[in-house]
């Protein structure tokens, strides 16, 4: 969530500046090292659950820690619901 706003993308609202508890950091995986993603929480699972704009490669980007291994990752911001 951190990189993607740093890097000028105002769409993503992250309005609980990542403490897992609005899902305005959704993002859809679009390509790159998914094997290299955290484990999805249940928090994070219930959290998805309540948006409309859940797909199978959905994550909330602050539950997601960037590591040398993601590089290559591409994310596409999800619709705000
Ligand atoms: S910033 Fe709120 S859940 Fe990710």
């Amino acid at each position: 969530m951190e990189v993607i706003r740093d890097a000028g993308f105002d769409e993503l609202l992250a309005l609980c500046g990542g403490c897992c508890s609005c899902a305005t950091c959704h993002v859809h995986i679009e390509a790159g090292p998914t094997d290299a993603l955290a484990a999805m929480s249940e928090d994070e699972n219930d959290l998805l659950d309540s948006s409309s704009h859940r797909g199978s490669q959905s994550r909330l980007s602050c539950q997601l820690p960037i590591t040398d291994a993601l590089d290559g990752l591409r994310v596409k911001i999800a619709p705000e619901d």
